[in-house]
């Protein structure tokens, strides 16, 4: 449940003084501003703070801030409030959700789990902080196959919502998981023939892949990994061109890490050159500085919700640290 307010009205200032504003506000009220890769350059580039699911759970937990602004979508919101209760966390904009945290419905989910009472469930961090609650672990991209072996090859597990991120995962490791049927509209939808002819106009360019896509774009990569395993490899790898099968934001920081090197975005039509989140894509420069502001809207969850969904979340930290993934 998120506390109501509107962000949404339009703020007259220029986006250099929206940052001055945002940046007296955020020294004001202790406040720090996180934001994940997919933001746009403006808000990555004023960010205490930007990085993947993974990085932006583990700083959220840490954080001695009075108040969090989530540059990023609800659930990650929700986690950063499950992993620091006492810290008001705010989302500048109500409608940043997210179609794969909503493909998995809690009572659908309930009904699912209990056809399959002896499976053990990972849980993707993009569901709902319900369906974390259903869950024995939590996972991300970054660390989605070390949590699952961290598990015996004889237990049964559930992987739920992403089932091209579960699919990768049953085939780089051998299992079985049973799948929920869930999708991130903005990776399911690239596809191989657009992968194809970049390919073949940029022979030179090698592909790099997020796991939420479909199952043959991900065969047609050179490299598959989370949003800081990508970037990560185009720092340290020799080539000079890639085909990013992703969300575009992240451009911003490879381009700024590799400025002499050139980054190719696998579009969803012939039109435009992008391929953005239309959730992420909902802060703005103006809403972080309004939300601020009015310390609205609010990440409110129940006690019950946050004692219980923490416990899953804390345990992939406790598992990603000792494998030294933070
Ligand atoms: P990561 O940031 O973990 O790579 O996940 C990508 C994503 O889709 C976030 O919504
Ligand atoms: Fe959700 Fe996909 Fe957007 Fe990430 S990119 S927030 S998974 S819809």
């Amino acid at each position: 449940m998120i506390s109501k307010s509107d962000n949404s009205k339009p703020v007259t200032f220029t986006n250099e003084e929206l940052i001055e504003r945002i940046f007296e506000l955020k020294k004001q009220k202790n406040a720090v501003l996180l934001a994940h890769y997919y933001q746009i350059p403006e808000i990555q580039d004023i960010a205490d703070y930007v990085g993947d699911s993974l990085g932006l759970s583990q700083n959220a937990s840490k954080s001695k801030a009075d108040i969090i602004v989530f540059a990023g979508v609800h659930f990650m919101a929700e986690t950063a409030k499950i992993l620091n209760p006492g810290t008001k966390v705010l989302l500048p904009d109500l409608e940043a959700g997210c179609s794969l945290a909503d493909s998995c419905p809690k009572d659908d989910f309930a009904e699912f789990k209990a056809k399959y009472p002896d499976h053990k469930v990972i849980s993707y961090i993009n569901c709902t902080a319900d369906i974390k609650t259903m869950s024995d672990v939590i996972c991300t991209s970054g660390n989605a196959k070390e949590i699952v072996e961290s598990f015996s090859e004889e237990e049964k597990i559930i992987f739920a919502p992403d089932k091209n991120l579960g699919g990768y995962i049953n085939n780089i490791t051998g299992r079985n998981m049973v799948l929920w049927d869930g999708t991130c509209e903005v990776h399911d939808i690239l596809s191989t023939e657009a992968v194809i002819n970049l390919k073949m106009e940029n022979p030179d360019a090698k592909v790099i892949a997020h796991p939420e896509c479909k199952a043959q774009v991900l065969e047609l990569a050179d490299f598959v990994g989370s949003t800081t395993a990508m970037l990560k490899f185009t720092m340290k790898d020799p080539s000079k061109k890639y085909i990013v099968a992703t969300e575009t934001g992240i451009l911003h920081e490879m381009q700024k890490n590799s400025p002499d090197k050139e980054f190719l975005i696998v579009a969803t039509d012939e039109t435009c050159s992008c391929n953005d989140c239309p959730y992420m894509k909902k802060i703005t420069l103006g809403k972080i500085y309004l939300s601020l502001k009015n310390e609205t809207p609010e990440i409110i969850l129940s006690e019950d919700v946050i004692k219980k969904a923490e416990i899953p979340i804390k345990r992939m930290l406790d598992i990603s640290r000792k494998m030294n993934l933070l």
